[in-house]
């Protein structure tokens, strides 16, 4: 008999159930990409769980014997995005169709809905060449709608220095500047502004998201955050030289989780200033960066829409190959 437990990473009563719990996400996402899967850590998780912008409802999955056999999540923001639940799920490969899925997607929509929730959102993922059975066969069939589909592509470092030394020149009305683990208070005004644009200039499909409210004092806090996972960062920013503002940024994180694997986050050029290759400058520049600061990454990561044509571009330029899927699946409560 499976029982439901609500667990969180913060109760340090429930360690040995928050590891189980975890450890679901990791042999998930084993069965899904081998060796070559990521997942978060318990650490990583628990940082998350603590941040007072988002309320996290965790749930496992125990079988008689003590196992966490599932796990799932809805993430509730709470400065943003009010009627949105963000959900996490995952079945252990071999405790599969014998309803603990189901059973956990409806706990986790239960809490979400009576949270005043109702839009949810989950995410598969699959290898290239191969197809979405799980998104296909089960989120299908509980109600949800795909509504993006984003290829997830890797690049192999390190690159060639000189090659990447020629992809970073350009107008000299622009200039790149680099930091790493942390943000120059000069930059944090304009860094906001760029974020905030970046919540909903990049292709969102038909997800129902609204743009986020960001401003210095965030932009700091999810340093603060990224800092206290554990994480490394090197972000690259392109600086308009007439106007003495930033008009792009581009971000890699790389987890203590897998310290060879680098994951790029958001990159952004705002519409005023597109054309002038410069999200091809900063990516080739962050790159650079990460060799030179991170030597022990072998690997960075990226998830694009697959109408994002022009980020799609920019990383087959650099060397960036398609390796797998991911498909945003939602479901709109009437
Ligand atoms: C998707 C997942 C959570 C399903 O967990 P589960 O415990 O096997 O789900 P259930 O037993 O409740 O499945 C209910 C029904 O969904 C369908 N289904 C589930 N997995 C399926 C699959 N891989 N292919 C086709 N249909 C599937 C079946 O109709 C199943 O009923 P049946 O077994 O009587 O035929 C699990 O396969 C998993 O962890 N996948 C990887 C992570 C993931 O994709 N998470 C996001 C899911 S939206």
């Amino acid at each position: 008999m499976v029982s439901l437990l609500p667990v969180s990473g913060l109760d340090d009563s429930q360690r040995d159930l928050f590891a189980g719990y975890v450890e679901v996400y990791a042999a998930s996402g084993r069965s899904l990409f081998g060796d070559d899967h990521a997942a978060w850590g318990a650490d990583e998780l628990r940082v998350l769980e603590a941040k007072p912008d988002r309320r996290t409802l965790n749930v496992a999955a125990v079988g008689s014997d003590d196992t966490v056999v599932g796990a799932a999540s809805v993430v509730l923001r709470l400065r943003d995005n009010p009627r949105a639940g963000f959900i996490s799920l995952a079945v252990h490969p071999e405790h599969r169709r014998r309803g603990v899925g189901s059973r956990l997607l409806a706990w986790v929509e239960e809490q979400a809905r009576q949270a005043g929730r109702s839009i949810f959102i989950v995410e598969t993922e699959w290898r290239d060449r191969d197809t979405d059975s799980h998104g296909e066969g089960f989120a299908a069939r509980h109600g949800y709608q795909p509504v993006q589909h984003t290829l997830r592509s890797t690049l192999r470092l390190p690159l060639d220095r000189a090659a990447l030394a020629d992809l970073e020149r350009g107008s000299g009305h622009y200039a790149l500047e680099t930091s790493v683990d942390g943000i120059p208070d000069a930059w944090l005004e304009n860094r906001a502004e760029l974020q905030r644009r970046m919540s909903t200039d990049a292709p969102l499909g038909e997800l129902q998201l609204e743009e986020e409210d960001w401003d210095a004092e965030r932009v700091l806090d999810q340093y603060a955050t990224i800092l206290a996972m554990g994480r490394r960062v090197v972000e690259t920013v392109a600086r308009h030289l007439p106007s003495g503002r930033l008009v792009g940024y581009t971000q890699v994180q790389v987890s203590p989780e897998t310290p060879t694997l680098g994951y790029q986050q958001d990159t952004l050029v705002v519409k005023e200033h597109r054309g002038h290759a410069l999200g091809l400058r900063l990516k080739a520049a962050n790159t650079a960066a990460v060799i030179e600061h991170l030597p022990q990454v072998t690997a960075i990561r990226t998830w694009n829409a697959d109408d994002n044509t022009h980020m799609l571009a920019v990383n087959r330029r650099l060397g960036y190959e398609v390796d797998a899927h991911l498909c945003e699946w939602q479901k709109v409560l009437g």
